[in-house]
């Protein structure tokens, strides 16, 4: 069987081929799918096949999707065209006789306010017409999205968010990665949905204690308004357009769309997802 993985340049394609190999898959029946050659080359030492598949060049897709049976389809970064790069694989896929596509959406796809979710419903919909068998990851945030916030702990000693009541299930990308490995190469997935997340639900005093840990020193939780927050952030440079992204996330999350309590992800991977004090300790 072989396994074609998109986005193996970039971090949750990479950790799942990591995570692909340290399931004993062997390394050459793994595909690592991106458009640049320089950034796949270091797949060649693992024994990696690598193949050029650009989203925007679907003749590369078609060429690179040939013998393959499962593809992780890690949802493009590229938010202005992915609707149409995510529809360019799942037709290549159907055409080239690709027998199961495992594609990374978002949590509760169809209930949240996350403004990314569009996309994820659009590509969701495609792989139910598709005829193709699908298993979709409705991937919750990752922890590594809270490294700025962390940061400030780091140089101020306080984390500052308009998260008044919110909780989240975040968890790391390396735990999201292995539930892919899993799921692409072991057979009881198909048309499975499943909605993923961290098996901690914390709150920013939860982020502020683990942070002290990590740090062993103070840090305190400061909860802002919607508008002290964008100030906030202004305050750091940052830039107009990721302030309003920003926000309109810290709304949907006191909405509790990065609330999950299934915890189907430690159930998939066969062990916790790292704690938060784990993660913030290994970024010190
Ligand atoms: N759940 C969350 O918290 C969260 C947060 C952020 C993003 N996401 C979503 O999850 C995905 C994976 O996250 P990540 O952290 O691994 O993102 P990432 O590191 O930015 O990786 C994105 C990958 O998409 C590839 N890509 C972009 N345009 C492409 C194109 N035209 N053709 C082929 N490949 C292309 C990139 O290739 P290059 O290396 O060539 O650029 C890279 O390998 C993101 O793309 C996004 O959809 C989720």
């Amino acid at each position: 069987m072989t396994i074609a993985v998109f986005g193996a340049t970039g971090h949750l394609g990479a950790l799942t081929i990591r995570s692909l190999l340290a399931r004993e898959v062997d390394p050459h029946c793994i595909v690592a799918l991106g458009r640049n050659s320089a950034k796949l080359a270091p797949y060649a030492e693992l024994g990696v096949e690598q193949r050029i598949a650009d989203f925007d060049a679907p003749d590369t897709i078609t060429t690179a999707l040939a013998g393959v049976d499962t593809v992780v389809l890690v949802s493009s970064n590229d938010l202005e065209h992915r609707q149409r790069q995510h529809h360019t694989v799942i037709s290549a896929a159907a055409n080239t006789g690709v027998q199961r596509i495992v594609y990374t959406s978002v949590l509760r796809a169809d209930t949240t306010t996350l403004a990314v979710v569009p996309d994820h419903l659009v590509a969701e919909r495609e792989l139910r017409e598709s005829g193709i068998d699908y298993t979709i990851l409705r991937n919750g945030w990752y922890t590594e999205n809270y490294e700025g916030l962390f940061q400030e702990a780091v140089e101020k000693g306080t984390v500052s968010a308009a998260l008044t009541g919110a909780r989240i299930s975040s968890a790391r990308r390396a735990d999201y990665a292995e539930a892919a490995a899993v799921v692409a190469s072991t057979p009881g997935h198909d048309r499975a949905v499943y909605e993923l997340g961290g098996d901690q639900a914390w709150t920013l005093d939860d982020f502020a204690a683990a942070a002290s840990t990590a740090l062993g020193r103070p840090v305190a939780a400061q909860y802002l308004t919607d508008e002290e927050e964008r100030e906030h952030l202004a305050a750091l440079g940052t830039p107009a357009g990721v302030i309003q992204f920003a926000s309109a996330i810290s709304v949907s999350t006191r909405a509790g769309d990065l609330y999950d309590d299934t915890h189907t992800l430690s159930r998939l991977i066969g062990h916790p997802t790292a704690e938060l004090t784990e993660v913030l300790g290994q970024w010190v």
